[in-house]
């Protein structure tokens, strides 16, 4: 694999028609760099988190859909505009609740059709050339402004940090979550860059142990004091007094404020207001999405109950049987009036957040 792609956690290797991700399923243990070729290749690495994280998956499957139509012999606009949804439709399918994924794959789907519609006589080979160049370049800019507002992010966050802060994160929504900086470690690898004291405590994050695999991995590897704790353990820690501050990512902001992440999210934020700590989301724009209402719109994936019974143990630590069964939402919603404020790379928004993510977009 070359060299001078792997840093990001998802790059577009064109020579080789390939994403290029790291396989987090694997990490700590293994730092295993893998090229995704095929629609379904990506199909299985989103589903199996092999990649993801809301805007990662995003800039993932934007790459993918340029590399697939790349290769397309349609021979006229419409089985062009054909094949891309159905490709498109296929790569969306993989997981519904972070809006970046739908958002980047209907940011390439406009892409083309902006070219289609304005290509007046021009012959379909020059035309589909054309149109694979500008895919190319709209997936490169997808993935160039995540990094870009995952680094303002940091800016506007680290206003919110003091020295010496104790601070609280939930799941992923680290450098492996992003192409890099990450959103909720965004202010953290700033503070620490600018020399600050800080010391971060990762829920645990049952039952996909991002927190534990994920983000005390990439935090403590950059050197900054980490501390793990099962989830269970948030509440101790926040009597103790050891946290100042909550930051957490998000894959689904609804028009009020409502933020869907990681399950157990709206826990901590219940804890949070218990002690009174501020909890702050951090969102790029990508993970907002005026268009849902409320948190009651989103989608929430069910996952495999096997995640909760046997993935990490050497034999089954449930029961089995007809009148047993398990719970396992990957995802749940923070209700808007326990989130302090909302870091997004145009700055912190407030309540009543209506109002400000409105103002966002206008
Ligand atoms: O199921 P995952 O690991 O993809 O869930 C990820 C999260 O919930 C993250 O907090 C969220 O996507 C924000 S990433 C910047």
């Amino acid at each position: 694999m070359p060299q001078n792609i792997v840093p990001d956690t998802v790059a577009l290797d064109d020579a080789q028609d390939s994403v290029i991700i790291i396989d987090q399923t694997l990490l700590p243990g293994r730092v295993s760099i893998i090229g995704l070729k095929t629609a379904q290749e990506m199909y299985d690495a989103i589903k199996r988190l092999q990649v993801r994280g809301a805007p990662a998956i995003g800039v993932a499957a934007g790459f993918c859909l340029y590399l697939l139509m790349k290769h397309s012999e349609a021979e006229d606009p419409s089985s062009y505009i054909k094949e891309l949804l159905e490709k498109k439709e296929y790569l969306n399918s993989s997981r519904p609740t972070a809006v970046n994924l739908s958002w980047a794959l209907n940011r390439m789907e406009k892409c083309a059709r902006n070219i289609i519609d304005n290509a007046g006589d021009t012959d379909f080979s020059t035309l589909r050339a054309r149109v694979t160049d500008a895919l190319r370049l709209e997936s490169i800019a997808i993935r160039d402004e995540d990094v870009e507002m995952c680094r303002r992010i940091g800016e506007h966050g680290v206003t919110l940090i003091k020295e010496g802060a104790g601070i609280l994160t939930h799941c992923n929504a680290g450098r492996l979550a992003t192409v890099q900086y990450g959103t909720a470690t965004a202010p953290m690898y700033l503070a620490h860059e600018r020399g600050m004291h800080i010391h971060v405590y990762c829920d645990e994050t049952r039952p996909l142990l991002q927190g534990a695999r994920l983000t005390a991995y990439e935090l403590s590897s950059a050197g900054i004091e980490t501390t793990l704790a099962c989830d269970n353990m948030a509440s101790s820690l926040m009597k103790a007094g050891r946290i100042d501050l909550i930051f957490v990512g998000c894959d689904r902001v609804a028009a009020n404020g409502d933020a869907a992440n990681k399950i157990g999210t709206s826990g901590v934020a219940i804890l949070a207001k218990h002690y009174g700590i501020p909890f702050y989301v951090c969102a790029p724009i990508t993970t907002i999405d005026p268009a849902t209402p409320t948190g009651d719109q989103i989608v929430i994936e069910q996952r495999d109950p096997d995640e909760v019974t046997d993935l990490w143990y050497k034999e089954r630590m449930a029961p089995d049987g007809s009148h047993f069964s398990v719970y396992n939402p990957a995802f749940d919603v923070t209700d808007h009036d326990l989130i302090t404020g909302i870091v997004t790379p145009a700055g912190i928004l407030r309540p009543p957040y209506d109002q400000a993510i409105a103002g966002l977009f206008r």
